[in-house]
């Protein structure tokens, strides 16, 4: 008999606010348009966070919604993972604020920070303890309130982003996406080209730093997209080949959701058709770490994943950072 462990996402769920932010509303606010933003990067609209909603609120939403999805007591829940690169503080950690919230009393909980890729690196370490037997059912959040961040005065990046939250319930028992493989990296030489300078020890909130801008998200996108690519491209061969598959064998690719171009990018490199590569970045932007886990939430609930049918995530991000992981449907 066989007795390995499965870690399996059996419950999803995803929040994003109600207000969108259009390109239009962008012009008026920096020199830009809304023909530029759609042709290099294929948002049209992104979802910014409210007056009163944080990283916290937002996710707990998500997470309420993925265990009433597969129906679990929370108490079971072991471990609370909360990926975001916007907590709500620097401590306590937001997956403590989501713990009490959803009444996850028994769980450990923590905040996990791989910037976009902030999701899959989380589901490397639920297949893990899950496998191990060290615990049976952990929630994992993918939550960003990117907004908070943003120079809304600055055309390169603020026309890119928005906020939204995603979580997954991963268990030992019940149905739902196996998670077959998780590839992971990190090339800390290129961490300048994505950075939050401000806010932490190296250089504190002052007068001085909110007067140069420190507080916000610098990005030198070309060397970012260029990389993308070829890193998402990597993780991706990575994963499939430990799993011992192929881009063809995949019914779905769910990139994460940057630039409409980088996935095009990484499609072509799998000879993928464009119908099946879930996309959301036309309507939310980009989310960070949550992007690819409200993608893949909207996949289950709008399309049939079928009984063996395999999807592959990818995601890069600040550090640099990336990851792929593949789930089949048993
Ligand atoms: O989630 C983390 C990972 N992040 C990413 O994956 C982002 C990766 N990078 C990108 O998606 C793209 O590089 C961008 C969308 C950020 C930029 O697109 P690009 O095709 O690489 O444009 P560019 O940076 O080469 O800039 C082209 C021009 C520049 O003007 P000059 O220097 O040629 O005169 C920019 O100043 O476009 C200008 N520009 C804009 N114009 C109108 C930059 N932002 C804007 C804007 N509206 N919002």
């Amino acid at each position: 008999m066989n007795t390995k462990r499965i870690a399996r996402i059996i419950g999803s769920g995803s929040y994003l606010p109600e207000k969108v932010l259009t390109n239009k509303e962008l012009e008026s606010m920096v020199e830009t348009s809304d023909e530029w933003i759609v042709t290099r990067t294929g948002i049209k609209e992104r979802r910014v966070a409210g007056e009163n909603e944080y990283t916290s609120t937002m996710g707990i939403k998500a997470a309420k919604e993925a265990i009433e999805n597969c129906n679990i007591d929370p108490e079971k829940l072991d471990l609370v993972i909360v990926a975001t690169c916007t907590p709500d503080y620097l401590f306590p950690s937001t997956g403590a604020l989501i713990q009490k919230e959803i009444g996850a009393v028994n769980a450990a909980a923590f905040d996990l920070q791989a910037a976009c890729s902030g999701y899959i690196f989380a589901l490397s370490i639920a297949k893990s303890y899950i496998e191990s037997g060290f615990y049976k059912n952990i929630l994992i959040v993918a939550s960003e309130k990117i907004s908070s961040i943003v120079d809304y005065e600055d055309r390169n990046t603020c026309v890119l982003f928005g906020d939204g939250a995603s979580a997954s319930v991963v268990s030992f028992e019940g149905k739902g996406l196996e998670i077959r493989d998780v590839s992971l990296g990190t090339d800390g030489n290129q961490s300048d080209l994505l950075i939050l300078p401000g806010g932490g020890s190296r250089i504190p909130s002052s007068e001085q730093s909110l007067k140069d801008k420190q507080h916000f998200l610098k990005m030198e996108g070309r060397e970012v997209f260029k990389h993308a690519v070829r890193l998402m491209e990597v993780a991706a061969n990575e994963c499939l080949s430990s799993a011992g598959i192929e881009g063809r064998d995949l019914a779905w690719l769910v990139p994460h959701q940057a630039n409409i171009r980088i996935i095009s990018a990484i499609a072509k490199r799998f000879a993928l058709k464009e119908e099946n590569v879930y996309k959301t970045v036309h309507k939310y932007g980009n989310t960070s770490a949550s992007g690819v886990a409200i993608a893949l939430d909207e996949l289950v609930r709008t399309k049939e994943v079928a009984k063996g049918e395999n999807v592959l995530l990818v995601a890069f991000g600040a550090g640099l950072t990336w990851g792929a992981s593949l789930l089949t449907q048993n």
